[in-house]
Protein backbone atom coordinates (compact mmCIF):
# COMPACT_ATOMS: atom_id res chain seq x y z
CA UNK A 1 0.00 0.00 0.00
CA UNK A 2 1.26 3.14 -1.08
CA UNK A 3 1.10 6.39 1.01
CA UNK A 4 -0.46 9.80 -0.06
CA UNK A 5 0.98 12.87 1.36
CA UNK A 6 -1.27 16.13 2.12
CA UNK A 7 -0.33 19.83 2.79
CA UNK A 8 -2.65 21.82 4.32
CA UNK A 9 -1.94 24.72 3.29
CA UNK A 10 -5.37 26.87 4.24
CA UNK A 11 -6.42 29.61 6.63
CA UNK A 12 -6.46 33.41 6.89
CA UNK A 13 -3.44 33.74 8.59
CA UNK A 14 -4.34 36.98 10.30
CA UNK A 15 -2.14 36.76 13.21
CA UNK A 16 0.30 37.70 11.06
CA UNK A 17 -2.03 40.90 8.86
CA UNK A 18 -0.03 42.52 7.15
CA UNK A 19 2.22 40.22 6.34
CA UNK A 20 -0.55 37.99 4.96
CA UNK A 21 -2.58 40.73 3.65
CA UNK A 22 -1.55 39.36 0.22
CA UNK A 23 0.18 36.07 0.24
CA UNK A 24 -0.53 33.55 2.73
CA UNK A 25 0.99 32.51 5.79
CA UNK A 26 2.55 29.03 4.26
CA UNK A 27 4.13 31.50 1.78
CA UNK A 28 5.99 33.84 4.12
CA UNK A 29 10.09 33.51 4.29
CA UNK A 30 11.16 31.25 6.26
CA UNK A 31 15.03 32.65 6.08
CA UNK A 32 15.73 31.70 2.54
CA UNK A 33 12.61 29.88 0.90
CA UNK A 34 9.21 30.00 1.51
CA UNK A 35 7.52 28.08 4.38
CA UNK A 36 5.61 25.68 2.34
CA UNK A 37 9.66 24.33 1.02
CA UNK A 38 10.06 22.74 4.62
CA UNK A 39 6.35 20.75 5.23
CA UNK A 40 7.08 19.32 1.42
CA UNK A 41 10.75 18.33 2.17
CA UNK A 42 9.29 16.84 5.00
CA UNK A 43 6.93 14.14 2.74
CA UNK A 44 9.85 13.73 0.44
CA UNK A 45 12.36 12.69 2.74
CA UNK A 46 10.00 10.42 4.22
CA UNK A 47 9.79 8.77 0.99
CA UNK A 48 6.04 10.28 -0.03
CA UNK A 49 5.93 11.19 -3.52
CA UNK A 50 1.96 11.88 -4.05
CA UNK A 51 1.48 15.05 -2.81
CA UNK A 52 -2.14 17.17 -2.90
CA UNK A 53 -1.69 20.92 -1.48
CA UNK A 54 -5.20 22.39 -0.19
CA UNK A 55 -5.48 25.69 -0.31
CA UNK A 56 -7.65 28.79 -0.66
CA UNK A 57 -9.46 30.17 -3.97
CA UNK A 58 -6.97 33.46 -3.23
CA UNK A 59 -3.37 31.55 -2.79
CA UNK A 60 -3.72 28.04 -4.66
CA UNK A 61 -2.88 29.93 -8.16
CA UNK A 62 0.20 31.43 -6.28
CA UNK A 63 1.07 27.87 -4.57
CA UNK A 64 1.30 26.43 -8.56
CA UNK A 65 2.97 28.80 -9.86
CA UNK A 66 6.00 28.60 -7.04
CA UNK A 67 5.57 24.21 -7.00
CA UNK A 68 4.08 23.66 -10.45
CA UNK A 69 3.44 20.30 -10.75
CA UNK A 70 6.41 18.39 -9.27
CA UNK A 71 8.03 17.09 -11.84
CA UNK A 72 10.94 19.61 -11.56
CA UNK A 73 11.73 17.34 -7.97
CA UNK A 74 10.80 13.85 -9.17
CA UNK A 75 7.30 14.05 -7.36
CA UNK A 76 3.44 14.89 -8.34
CA UNK A 77 2.08 17.67 -6.84
CA UNK A 78 -1.60 18.00 -7.53
CA UNK A 79 -4.13 21.19 -5.56
CA UNK A 80 -7.27 21.76 -4.12
CA UNK A 81 -9.24 24.39 -3.76
CA UNK A 82 -10.76 24.50 -0.30
CA UNK A 83 -13.92 27.10 -0.88
CA UNK A 84 -14.24 27.79 3.22
CA UNK A 85 -12.27 26.23 5.33
CA UNK A 86 -14.62 24.03 7.89
CA UNK A 87 -11.47 23.00 9.83
CA UNK A 88 -8.04 20.80 9.78
CA UNK A 89 -10.07 17.03 9.06
CA UNK A 90 -12.09 18.43 6.14
CA UNK A 91 -8.83 17.74 3.97
CA UNK A 92 -9.47 14.00 4.33
CA UNK A 93 -12.97 15.02 2.27
CA UNK A 94 -11.34 17.29 -0.39
CA UNK A 95 -8.70 14.20 -0.42
CA UNK A 96 -10.79 11.24 -0.74
CA UNK A 97 -10.20 10.80 -4.28
CA UNK A 98 -6.66 11.43 -4.84
CA UNK A 99 -6.49 9.47 -1.20
CA UNK A 100 -8.34 6.02 -2.71
CA UNK A 101 -6.96 3.15 -1.82
CA UNK A 102 -3.81 4.04 0.28
CA UNK A 103 -3.21 5.52 3.70
CA UNK A 104 -2.54 8.84 4.33
CA UNK A 105 0.02 11.28 5.73
CA UNK A 106 -1.13 14.87 6.63
CA UNK A 107 0.99 17.94 7.59
CA UNK A 108 -0.03 21.49 8.20
CA UNK A 109 1.56 24.12 5.74
CA UNK A 110 3.08 25.98 8.61
CA UNK A 111 4.82 23.04 11.04
CA UNK A 112 8.79 22.73 9.99
CA UNK A 113 10.44 20.17 10.99
CA UNK A 114 14.25 19.54 11.35
CA UNK A 115 16.48 16.78 11.61
CA UNK A 116 16.49 12.99 11.32
CA UNK A 117 13.00 12.10 10.53
CA UNK A 118 13.48 8.27 10.74
CA UNK A 119 10.12 8.48 13.30
CA UNK A 120 8.21 9.46 10.63
CA UNK A 121 9.32 6.58 8.16
CA UNK A 122 9.00 4.20 10.97
CA UNK A 123 5.30 5.70 11.42
CA UNK A 124 4.24 4.93 7.34
CA UNK A 125 5.76 1.66 7.42
CA UNK A 126 4.33 0.53 10.90
CA UNK A 127 1.27 2.28 11.22
CA UNK A 128 -1.92 0.25 12.12
CA UNK A 129 -5.17 2.78 12.26
CA UNK A 130 -3.26 6.36 13.15
CA UNK A 131 0.13 7.32 14.27
CA UNK A 132 0.38 10.82 15.71
CA UNK A 133 3.19 12.37 17.46
CA UNK A 134 4.21 13.71 21.09
CA UNK A 135 6.42 16.53 21.51
CA UNK A 136 7.47 18.14 24.79
CA UNK A 137 6.93 21.90 24.64
CA UNK A 138 6.71 24.82 27.23
CA UNK A 139 2.99 26.11 25.91
CA UNK A 140 1.11 23.30 25.26
CA UNK A 141 -2.19 24.80 26.22
CA UNK A 142 -1.75 26.05 22.18
CA UNK A 143 -1.67 23.24 20.54
CA UNK A 144 -3.61 19.49 20.60
CA UNK A 145 -2.36 18.03 24.16
CA UNK A 146 -1.87 14.25 24.44
CA UNK A 147 -1.93 12.63 28.09
CA UNK A 148 -0.71 9.63 28.75
CA UNK A 149 -0.78 7.10 31.96
CA UNK A 150 1.27 3.72 32.61
CA UNK A 151 2.80 2.37 30.13
CA UNK A 152 2.40 5.00 28.10
CA UNK A 153 -1.19 4.59 27.46
CA UNK A 154 -2.68 7.19 25.62
CA UNK A 155 -5.28 8.53 28.14
CA UNK A 156 -6.66 11.73 26.71
CA UNK A 157 -6.06 14.19 23.57
CA UNK A 158 -7.51 17.48 23.79
CA UNK A 159 -7.71 20.82 21.42
CA UNK A 160 -5.99 23.91 22.97
CA UNK A 161 -6.83 22.80 27.14
CA UNK A 162 -6.54 25.84 29.32
CA UNK A 163 -5.20 23.35 32.03
CA UNK A 164 -2.90 21.12 29.71
CA UNK A 165 -2.77 17.44 31.42
CA UNK A 166 0.97 17.35 30.13
CA UNK A 167 3.28 18.98 28.28
CA UNK A 168 3.20 17.08 25.05
CA UNK A 169 2.01 19.06 22.08
CA UNK A 170 0.57 17.25 18.95
CA UNK A 171 2.16 18.25 15.76
CA UNK A 172 0.81 19.26 12.80
CA UNK A 173 2.11 15.86 10.97
CA UNK A 174 -0.18 12.72 11.04
CA UNK A 175 -0.71 9.48 9.72
CA UNK A 176 -4.09 7.84 9.11
CA UNK A 177 -5.37 4.20 7.46
CA UNK A 178 -7.42 5.01 4.43
CA UNK A 179 -11.05 4.54 7.50
CA UNK A 180 -9.68 8.27 7.64
CA UNK A 181 -12.08 9.54 4.56
CA UNK A 182 -15.37 7.79 5.76
CA UNK A 183 -14.45 8.71 9.26
CA UNK A 184 -14.34 12.67 7.94
CA UNK A 185 -17.68 12.27 6.67
CA UNK A 186 -19.14 11.03 9.79
CA UNK A 187 -17.41 13.99 12.11
CA UNK A 188 -19.92 16.31 14.08
CA UNK A 189 -18.36 19.42 13.61
CA UNK A 190 -17.22 20.91 16.80
CA UNK A 191 -18.67 24.23 18.46
CA UNK A 192 -16.87 26.49 16.51
CA UNK A 193 -18.31 24.72 13.60
CA UNK A 194 -15.25 22.98 12.24
CA UNK A 195 -14.37 19.25 11.64
CA UNK A 196 -11.41 18.88 14.14
CA UNK A 197 -8.46 16.73 13.71
CA UNK A 198 -8.51 16.13 17.50
CA UNK A 199 -12.09 14.83 17.22
CA UNK A 200 -10.59 12.70 14.69
CA UNK A 201 -7.78 11.59 16.84
CA UNK A 202 -10.23 10.49 19.15
CA UNK A 203 -12.42 8.64 17.38
CA UNK A 204 -8.99 6.42 16.58
CA UNK A 205 -8.60 6.53 20.36
CA UNK A 206 -11.93 4.80 21.23
CA UNK A 207 -11.45 2.29 18.42
CA UNK A 208 -7.86 1.66 20.36
CA UNK A 209 -6.27 2.44 17.01
CA UNK A 210 -4.38 5.55 17.76
CA UNK A 211 -0.75 5.46 18.08
CA UNK A 212 0.99 8.11 19.88
CA UNK A 213 5.20 8.03 19.37
CA UNK A 214 6.94 10.80 21.48
CA UNK A 215 9.12 13.01 18.96
CA UNK A 216 12.97 13.39 21.02
CA UNK A 217 13.86 16.59 21.69
CA UNK A 218 17.03 16.14 19.12
CA UNK A 219 14.08 17.17 16.65
CA UNK A 220 13.52 20.23 16.09
CA UNK A 221 9.88 21.31 16.00
CA UNK A 222 9.45 24.96 15.11
CA UNK A 223 6.02 26.99 15.14
CA UNK A 224 5.33 30.00 12.77
CA UNK A 225 2.36 31.24 14.27
CA UNK A 226 3.49 34.51 15.17
CA UNK A 227 5.65 37.33 14.17
CA UNK A 228 8.15 36.18 16.92
CA UNK A 229 7.91 32.50 15.73
CA UNK A 230 8.61 33.46 12.69
CA UNK A 231 11.45 35.27 12.93
CA UNK A 232 12.55 32.60 15.52
CA UNK A 233 12.58 29.78 12.68
CA UNK A 234 14.52 31.90 10.21
CA UNK A 235 17.45 32.45 12.90
CA UNK A 236 17.28 28.84 13.42
CA UNK A 237 17.56 28.02 9.88
CA UNK A 238 19.80 30.32 8.98
CA UNK A 239 22.05 29.50 11.59
CA UNK A 240 22.10 25.51 11.21
CA UNK A 241 22.72 26.22 7.48
CA UNK A 242 25.60 28.79 7.68
CA UNK A 243 27.33 26.49 9.93
CA UNK A 244 26.85 23.12 7.89
CA UNK A 245 27.42 24.60 4.47
CA UNK A 246 24.06 22.46 3.43
CA UNK A 247 20.54 23.96 3.16
CA UNK A 248 17.48 22.58 4.58
CA UNK A 249 14.87 22.08 3.13
CA UNK A 250 16.21 22.80 -0.42
CA UNK A 251 13.53 20.52 -2.55
CA UNK A 252 16.59 20.18 -5.34
CA UNK A 253 18.79 18.43 -3.59
CA UNK A 254 16.50 16.03 -1.51
CA UNK A 255 15.16 14.97 -4.66
CA UNK A 256 18.67 14.12 -6.07
CA UNK A 257 19.97 12.80 -2.83
CA UNK A 258 16.97 10.38 -2.31
CA UNK A 259 16.98 9.33 -5.66
CA UNK A 260 13.51 10.97 -7.02
CA UNK A 261 15.36 12.01 -9.99
CA UNK A 262 18.56 11.50 -11.83
CA UNK A 263 21.62 13.67 -12.24
CA UNK A 264 20.85 14.66 -15.44
CA UNK A 265 17.45 15.23 -14.47
CA UNK A 266 18.49 17.52 -11.77
CA UNK A 267 21.07 19.78 -13.71
CA UNK A 268 17.97 20.19 -16.41
CA UNK A 269 16.20 21.54 -12.99
CA UNK A 270 18.88 23.48 -11.95
CA UNK A 271 19.43 25.48 -15.11
CA UNK A 272 16.20 26.40 -14.89
CA UNK A 273 16.47 28.44 -12.07
CA UNK A 274 17.40 32.06 -12.24
CA UNK A 275 20.83 33.43 -11.35
CA UNK A 276 21.07 33.55 -7.81
CA UNK A 277 22.66 32.16 -4.62
CA UNK A 278 19.84 29.09 -4.16
CA UNK A 279 21.02 28.54 -7.86
CA UNK A 280 25.00 28.12 -6.92
CA UNK A 281 24.15 26.11 -3.64
CA UNK A 282 22.10 23.57 -6.42
CA UNK A 283 25.04 23.61 -8.52
CA UNK A 284 27.86 23.20 -6.02
CA UNK A 285 25.93 20.50 -3.54
CA UNK A 286 25.39 17.86 -6.18
CA UNK A 287 28.86 16.92 -6.17
CA UNK A 288 28.91 16.89 -2.84
CA UNK A 289 26.25 14.42 -2.69
CA UNK A 290 27.17 12.20 -5.68
CA UNK A 291 31.09 12.13 -4.28
CA UNK A 292 29.80 11.07 -0.75
C1 LIG B 1 -3.65 22.74 14.79
C2 LIG B 1 -4.33 21.56 15.50
C3 LIG B 1 -3.59 21.24 16.79
C4 LIG B 1 -2.13 20.99 16.51
C5 LIG B 1 -1.52 22.21 15.75
C6 LIG B 1 -0.09 21.92 15.31
O1 LIG B 1 -3.88 23.90 15.53
O2 LIG B 1 -5.70 21.87 15.73
O3 LIG B 1 -4.17 20.09 17.38
O4 LIG B 1 -1.43 20.78 17.71
O5 LIG B 1 -2.28 22.52 14.59
O6 LIG B 1 0.47 23.01 14.64
P1 LIG B 1 -3.77 25.37 14.83
O7 LIG B 1 -2.33 25.69 14.80
O8 LIG B 1 -4.34 25.22 13.47
O9 LIG B 1 -4.56 26.28 15.70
Amino acid sequence: MATKGIVLAGGSGTRLYPMTAVFSKQLQIIYDKPMIYYPISTLMIAGIKDILLISTPADTPNFEKLLGDGSQWGINISYKVQNKPKGIAEAFIYGEEFIGNDQVCLILGDNLFYGRLDFLRHAILNNVGATVFGYAVNNPQEYGVVEFGADNKVLSIEEKPAEPKSKFAIPGLYVFDNDVVKIAKNLAPSPRGELEITDMQKVYLERNKLNVETISRGIAWLDTGTPDSLLEASTFIHAIEKRQGRKIACLEEIALEYGFIDRAKYDQTVVNLPNCSYKDYCVQVADDIQGR
